[in-house]
């Protein structure tokens, strides 16, 4: 089975547990996008239920699916998030922002009763770090906002190269929130509770890539069938 089909049963997996009148957060990625596509199926076959999508990628996606959209200013909360990751280690802390929408997705986790993510068992890790961490910064004062970077790196016992994100044509890469993405090449991120408070009291970053507490359960695909972890 290949990787793409391995992403679609992880996503037929969460769509189990989405029930008649939800509120739901629509993650961004080819692994959420999976989600919506099957979540407009069951939409046009009579399920009711209203999305928040976490990018302008999952709004065009969610129209085109047909799935009813609001917004967190609409609504006071979620009851399931179902969104990808880069990373999840045995805690279910993530990596998450390799598609570069890290800040809202998190603003949608955290509004949401529950996070399940969704991946192929290639995501899963015994230690994050080995996917670049994505920090989403203002791009005023960069040089400054870089050098603290590196100071809460090296108290949190990490070290590695950062890089500002490209897009495909070779400009900077640009967020829905018309920030900036710095890329973090840790390797192994020993404490990343720590890190995640660090890189949250640098005033130049917005967001960093770290989900740490938000995901309840992961739905794994793999070879050898579906796990879930709880
Ligand atoms: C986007 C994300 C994605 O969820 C993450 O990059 C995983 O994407 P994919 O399902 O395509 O592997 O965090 O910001």
């Amino acid at each position: 089975m290949d990787m793409d089909q391995l992403k679609r049963q992880a996503a037929a997996r969460a769509l189990e547990e989405v029930r008649d009148g939800m509120q739901l957060g629509l993650g961004t990625g080819s692994t959420a996008k999976h989600f919506v596509e099957l979540l407009g199926e069951r939409v046009a076959a009579g399920l009711k239920v209203i999305g928040v999508p976490t990018s302008e990628a999952t709004r065009a996606d969610a129209e085109r699916c047909g799935v009813p959209l609001t917004t967190l200013d609409a609504i006071d909360h979620l009851d399931i998030t179902v969104d990808g990751a880069d990373e999840i280690d045995p805690e279910l802390n993530l990596i998450k922002g390799g598609g570069g929408a890290l800040l809202r997705e998190k603003i949608v986790a955290a509004a949401s009763d529950r996070m399940i993510v969704i991946a192929d068992d290639t995501k899963w890790v015994p230690t994050l770090g080995r996917f670049p961490l994505p920090i989403e910064v203002i791009p005023f004062g960069l040089g400054a906002t870089s050098r603290a970077i590196e100071k809460a790196f090296a108290e949190c016992g990490v070290s590695g190269q950062m890089a500002v994100r490209k897009a495909k044509d070779g400009h900077v890469f640009v967020t829905d929130g018309g920030h900036w993405i710095v890329d973090a090449r840790l390797e192994r991120i020993v404490d990343p509770a720590s890190l995640a408070r660090a890189l949250s009291a640098i005033p130049g970053v917005v967001e960093h890539g770290l989900f740490i507490g938000l995901a309840s359960s992961a739905v794994l695909a793999g070879g050898e069938g579906i796990r879930v972890i709880e």
